[in-house]
């Protein structure tokens, strides 16, 4: 399913208005949902919904008649905000639809499988951001996971859009690879429209050479996730759901049962 009403969650991040302006650009009609109107500095056409992504009843109304959702929320601030904001606003927009489906663009993180436990992190940020994978999977929506590798790290002539999907890179440096902001934006927006692109879970690097014009034939390559779990499908099995705090089992059940 193509959306025509895309809501934006983190659209005054530095991705996410990228995102923005790429939506606007393909034709989508765009709701952001910003916390403080005065400060979000969108251009005119964006419709702002005025809400906190950390609660529910800022989804219930910020979707409605929206038919795509593209995530770009992010906080680093402290492990609780984390999960509040990387995990939360994903499961509230789930929770908020009640199983009414859209198409949904998620981004995340390149390494994001590879647990914070791993990388000695106090902050559970990769271990969120793949719960909220998880839910996304596990909802019965549309959906792509966008893994992004080290933003604008890129050199000027390393533009040629990389899929790759098993999440194996985990240095936790540039090392892992490197893509534009702007073409993470691009992804993000082009994964909605292309049939293609539909339950794919990809890392996003750019290697030496020009950007393609068309991306169906990148996504076309990749493998889908599997129906029935909660990985993508070449994710390492590593970390168990009988190792997962109660309030996100809860959380998957819920959201499986509304499918
Ligand atoms: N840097 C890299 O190389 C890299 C690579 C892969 C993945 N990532 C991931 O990308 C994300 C960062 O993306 P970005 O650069 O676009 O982020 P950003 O510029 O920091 O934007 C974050 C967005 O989330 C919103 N947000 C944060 N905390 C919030 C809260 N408590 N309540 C409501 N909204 C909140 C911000 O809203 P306000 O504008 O209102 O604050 C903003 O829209 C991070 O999660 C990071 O893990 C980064």
């Amino acid at each position: 399913m193509t959306p025509t009403r895309i809501l934006f969650v983190g659209a005054t991040g530095s991705i996410g208005r990228l995102a923005v302006n790429e939506a606007l650009r393909q034709g989508y009609q765009v709701r952001a949902l910003v916390r403080d109107a005065t400060r979000a500095g969108l251009p005119g056409d964006v419709e702002l919904s005025v809400g906190d992504l950390t609660r529910l009843d800022a989804f219930e109304t910020a979707l409605e008649g929206a038919d795509g959702i593209v995530f770009t929320q992010g906080s680093h601030t402290s492990a609780a905000m984390v999960e509040a904001v990387d995990y939360g606003a994903v499961r509230n927009a789930l929770m908020a639809l009640r199983g009414r489906k859209v198409r949904i663009a998620l981004m995340t993180a390149i390494g994001v499988t590879y647990m914070n436990s791993q990388y000695n992190r106090t902050i559970e940020a990769h271990d969120w951001k793949r719960r909220s994978e998880r839910l996304v999977r596990a909802s019965g929506n549309e959906y792509t996971i966008v893994r992004p590798g080290w933003f604008d790290y890129n050199d000027d002539d390393q533009r040629r859009i990389t899929f790759l999907q098993g999440d194996t890179r985990h240095n936790a440096s540039p090392e892992d690879g490197v893509v534009a902001r702007r073409q993470i934006a691009r992804v993000l927006v082009d994964a909605l429209g292309c049939d293609e692109a539909t339950n794919t879970t990809l890392e996003l690097v750019a290697e030496h050479g020009a950007e393609q014009d068309d991306l169906a034939p990148l996504f076309a390559a990749l493998e889908p996730d599997p129906t029935d779990g909660v990985d993508g499908v070449l994710d390492e099995d590593n970390f168990p759901l009988t190792d997962q705090p109660r309030r996100v089992l809860d959380d998957l059940e819920t959201i499986r049962r509304a499918r």
